[in-house]
């Protein structure tokens, strides 16, 4: 536990490091407004991110894009970056990123993560056991980890069923299967950047196929947590100041 708290410790100073640059002035609400014409109407060479996104971020698990609403200001700008950069592939990603200047990063990556998130964090906990079957590979690693090989379970910094828990660790559940599954195979093969204090390429690393399948649809599958119906005002249309 005491490890966990200092980790946490740890990653929130540096995601107030990464988020000193967005509190500069201009005032956030101007960044935030910038970010959402970027995200809604796109800027010159981008298209808008709401086309794949959702227009509230809240992505389109059939086509496999993820939701953005919500996730942490400072992951999601790490995310852009490693797409510019090229230590995150993507084809769709990777120009789009490129195109965008770090201002622009900024202010789109501050839209999206104070949107309200598309997950009930009530009716998450409530299907996230503590013990589990041990039969159910995917709640057992989810929850209770695998702990012979060095694997924590996922809940330790995702939360009670994968809520997501501050600006570092984003939310799992309700995210596509297959985009999970990508996410852990690209960290085994090193095609994708280990993240702060290497933590998913260290975890990835240790996790079997068997055991990335069924946690992947684990947390993909935990659909009543993940609120299907729109809020009745649409936060992207009603002006995000
Ligand atoms: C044509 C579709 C498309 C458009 C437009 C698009 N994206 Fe994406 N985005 C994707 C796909 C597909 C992925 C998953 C990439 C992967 O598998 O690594 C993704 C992933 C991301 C991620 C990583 C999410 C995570 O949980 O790690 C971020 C951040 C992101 N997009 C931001 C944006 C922003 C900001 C814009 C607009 C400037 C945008 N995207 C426009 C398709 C799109
Ligand atoms: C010790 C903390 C820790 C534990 C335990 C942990 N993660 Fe993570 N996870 C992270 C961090 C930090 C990130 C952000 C990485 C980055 O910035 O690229 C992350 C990101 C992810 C992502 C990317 C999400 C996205 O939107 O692209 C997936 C998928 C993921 N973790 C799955 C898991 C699974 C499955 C487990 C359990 C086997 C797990 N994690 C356990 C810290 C952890």
């Amino acid at each position: 536990m005491a490890y966990n708290i200092s980790l946490r410790h740890g990653l929130s100073s540096l995601s107030f490091a990464i988020g000193a640059v967005v509190l500069v002035a201009p005032a956030m609400a101007d960044i935030v407004s910038d970010g959402q014409t970027i995200a809604t109407s796109g800027v010159k060479g981008v298209v808008a991110c709401a086309t794949c996104h959702g227009a509230k971020g809240e992505g389109m698990a059939a086509a496999g894009f993820p939701y953005l609403a919500g996730q942490g200001a400072a992951y999601l700008m790490l995310q852009l970056q490693g797409f510019a950069n090229g230590t995150r592939h993507n084809p769709i990603m990777e120009p789009i990123a490129k195109a965008l200047s770090p201002v622009q990063i900024a202010a789109v990556t501050a839209y999206f993560s104070q949107l309200p998130k598309i997950l009930d964090a009530k009716a998450l906990s409530a299907q996230a056991p503590t013990y589990p079957d041990k039969d159910a590979m995917g709640a057992w690693v989810a929850n209770r980890g695998d702990w012979d090989n060095n694997i924590p379970a996922c809940a330790q910094c995702h939360g009670p069923g994968g809520i997501g828990i501050g600006q570092n660790f984003p939310a799992l559940a309700g995210l596509p299967a297959t985009y999970i599954r990508e996410q852990l195979n690209a960290w085994q093969q090193e095609k994708r950047a280990p993240g702060p204090l290497s933590l998913m390429g260290d975890i990835a690393s240790r996790m079997s196929e068997a055991q990335i399948t069924a946690v992947a649809d684990y947390f993909s599958g935990l659909p009543e947590a993940v609120k299907s119906a729109a809020p009745a005002s649409a936060p992207a249309s009603q002006g995000a100041q």
